[in-house]
C-alpha cells in the first residue's frame, strides 16, 4: 500500500481482543508496522491488547497490555479503564476494536463491550469492530450471530473481514472489466460459454485439523472466498465505486443463483479427500493421518459444483466452482470461456479447429491476466495453436511486501467498508451453499478419494466432461 497520495488514518485507540495469539504476531503486528512505516497511522495512536498471556510485541508505540480472560468482570473494569486512558492520551474517542479470537468469542465479547458502554458513538468519536472470519457455520447460525450484533451496534460499525482478496485485486478486477470498453459487450450468454472459477491449494490442513474436520472444504473457502470470485466477476456494473454499490451488486448475483435440488447434488456436485501422496516432490500423508483429524473423519478436503446464474446477463450459462487442499498446483483463478467460432472455414481447410478463446484472471501464484487466442503456426501447413496475450501486474506496477492486513485496518480507521462484508452478502452466501451441506449430510454425494498431489477426484473431471468441457489445468 503505497502512502503517496492517502492522508494518515484518523486518530484512535486500536483494542485488540486476543493479543497473545497468531494471527496478531504474525499478521496485525507486521502490518501496523508497515502502516506506520508508510506513515498512514496516525500521530494520536495506541494500541491495546487483552489476552491472558502476554504477547511478545515490544516495538508498537504507546502499547498497552491488559491481562485477562473474557469472562472476568474485574479484567474488563482494568480494560475499560485502560482503553478510557489511553482515549484521553491519544485526544480521541475514536476506537477500533478487533476480535483475533475464535469465532466463539465474538458476540460475547461484543456484548461485553456494550455493557461497559464502550460501543456507543457520540458526535466526538467512532466505535467499531472488525470481526474475523468464519462468519457462522450455515444461514441459521450467521444470522442469529448477525441479530444479536446488531442488537448492540449499528451495522455500519461491525467490519466482517474477509481478507482472501486484497483490496488491489478486488480492485483490479472491478477496472479491467468496468474500465476497459472492449470486454463488458462480449460478457454475457451470447459469447461466454461457460466460467470455471478455481482455488486450489497444495498445502495440507497444516496445524488447523480440528478446526477443519469440523468444517470442510466446502464451508471453510466457498461461501467467502469463491464466491467474492465469483460475485466480482459475474455482477453488473455497480452504479459507484463505493461499498454500498459494490455490494449490492454482489448480492444479485448470489440471489440469482438456482437453489440445487437435493436430487441434483449426486450429478451437479463433487465432494473429495486426499489420500498419501506426492506434492512438490515430497511425500505427504493422507488426511485421516494429519494432526487432530477424527482417522475416520469424512471431512471433504475437496469441493466441486456446477451452478447456474439465472439472470439476463447468464442465463444458460454454467459456471463450475472448484476448490481444494494437497492439490498438484497452486492457483485461485477465474477463466472465462468463450463460445467456439463458427468452424466451416477450417473444416475446409482440413485443419483442426482453433480452441475457443479463454480469458484468464489469475490471482495466485501471480496476478496476471491472459487472454488465450488462436495463432497459425508459421510453416507451410495450415494449423493452429493457442498462444497467451499476457499481463503481468507485477512487471508493470512491482509489487510491495505486505501482509494484507495493511489495508484492512487502514480502511477500518477511514471507515472504508469496501472490503468487508455486508450482512446480506454473508447470509445470501450461505443460502446456496446450506442445501449443498445438507444434501451431503444426508448421503446424497458419495465422498470421493484423491491421491495428493493430483487434479481433485476423477468425479470432478466428470462433472465437466458430461457437459462436454474440461477444467483447466491445475
Ligand atoms: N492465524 C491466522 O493465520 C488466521 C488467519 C485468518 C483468520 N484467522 C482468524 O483469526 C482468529 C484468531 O486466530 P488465531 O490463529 O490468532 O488464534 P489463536 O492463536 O488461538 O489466538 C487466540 C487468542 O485469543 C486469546 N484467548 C482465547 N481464549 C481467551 C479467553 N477466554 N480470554 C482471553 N483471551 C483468550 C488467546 O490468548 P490467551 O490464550 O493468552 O488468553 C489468543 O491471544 C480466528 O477467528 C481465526 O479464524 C486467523
Amino acid at each position: 500500500m503505497t502512502s503517496s497520495h492517502l492522508p494518515a488514518a484518523d486518530p484512535c485507540t486500536l483494542v485488540i481482543f486476543g493479543a497473545s495469539g497468531d494471527l496478531t504476531r504474525r499478521l496485525l503486528v507486521p502490518a501496523l508496522r508497515n502502516l506506520r512505516e508508510s506513515r498512514l497511522l496516525p500521530d494520536q495512536f495506541a494500541v491495546v491488547g487483552f489476552s491472558r498471556s502476554a504477547p511478545a510485541i515490544d516495538d508498537l508505540p504507546a502499547f498497552r497490555h491488559v491481562h485477562g480472560a473474557f469472562d472476568d468482570a474485574a479484567a474488563w473494569a482494568r480494560l475499560k479503564d485502560e482503553v478510557v486512558e489511553r482515549m484521553h492520551a491519544v485526544g480521541s474517542q475514536n476506537l477500533l476494536f478487533y476480535l483475533a479470537t475464535a469465532p466463539e468469542q465474538f458476540l460475547n465479547i461484543c456484548e461485553r463491550l456494550a455493557e461497559v458502554q464502550l460501543l456507543s458513538e457520540s458526535d466526538n468519536g467512532w466505535r467499531r469492530v472488525i470481526v474475523e472470519k468464519p462468519f457462522g457455520t450455515d444461514l441459521r447460525t450467521a444470522r442469529q450471530l448477525n441479530q444479536r450484533l446488531t442488537a448492540v451496534m449499528r451495522e455500519e460499525q461491525i467490519f466482517r473481514i474477509d481478507h482472501y482478496l486484497g483490496k488491489e485485486t478486488v480492485q483490479n478486477i472491478v477496472v479491467f472489466r468496468f474500465g476497459n470498453g472492449i470486454f463488458e459487450p462480449i460478457w454475457n450468454r451470447r459469447y461466454v460459454d461457460h466460467v470455471q472459477i478455481t482455488v486450489a491449494e497444495t498445502l495440507g490442513v497444516e496445524m488447523r485439523g480440528e478446526y477443519y474436520d469440523q468444517t470442510g472444504a466446502l464451508r471453510d473457502m466457498v461461501p467467502n472466498h469463491l464466491f467474492q470470485l465469483l460475485t466480482l466477476s459475474a455482477m453488473e456494473p455497480p452504479s459507484a465505486l463505493d461499498a454500498g454499490a459494490l455490494h449490492a451488486e454482489q448480492v444479485k448475483v448470489l440471489e440469482a443463483i438456482e437453489p440445487l435440488a437435493a436430487s441434483d447434488c449426486g450429478t451437479t456436485t463433487v465432494r473429495g479427500q486426499y489420500a498419501a501422496g506426492q506434492v512438490d516432490d515430497a511425500t505427504v500423508r493422507g488426511y485421516r493421518d494429519e494432526p487432530k483429524v477424527d482417522a475416520a473423519s469424512t471431512t471433504e478436503t475437496f469441493a466441486a459444483f456446477r451452478i447456474a446464474v439465472d439472470n439476463w446477463r447468464w442465463a444458460g450459462v454454467p459456471f463450475y466452482l472448484r476448490t481444494g487442499k494437497r492439490l498438484r498446483g497452486k492457483k485461485s483463478e477465474v477463466a472465462i470461456h468463450f463460445r467456439q467460432p463458427p468452424l466451416a472455414l477450417f473444416r475446409q481447410a482440413s485443419m483442426a479447429p482453433p480452441e475457443p478463446n479463454q480469458l484468464v484472471i489469475s490471482i495466485q501464484p501471480e496476478e496476471v491476466i491472459k487472454l488465450k487466442i488462436a495463432a497459425k503456426v508459421p510453416g507451410p501447413e495450415l494449423t493452429a495453436s493457442p498462444v497467451d496475450l499476457r499481463f503481468n501486474y507485477a512487471d508493470y506496477f512491482g509489487v510491495e511486501p505486505q501482509t494484507g492486513y495493511e489495508t484492512l485496518l487502514y480502511d477500518a480507521m477511514t471507515g472504508d467498508r469496501s472490503l468487508f462484508k455486508r450482512a446480506d452478502v454473508v447470509e445470501a452466501g450461505w443460502g446456496v451453499v446450506d442445501p449443498i451441506v445438507t444434501a451431503w449430510a444426508a448421503g446424497s454425494c458419495t465422498l470421493e478419494t484423491y491421491q495428493a498431489g493430483s487434479d481433485g477426484p476423477d468425479a470432478a473431471a466428470q462433472l465437466l466432461t458430461r457437459d462436454g468441457r474440461r477444467w483447466r489445468p491445475l
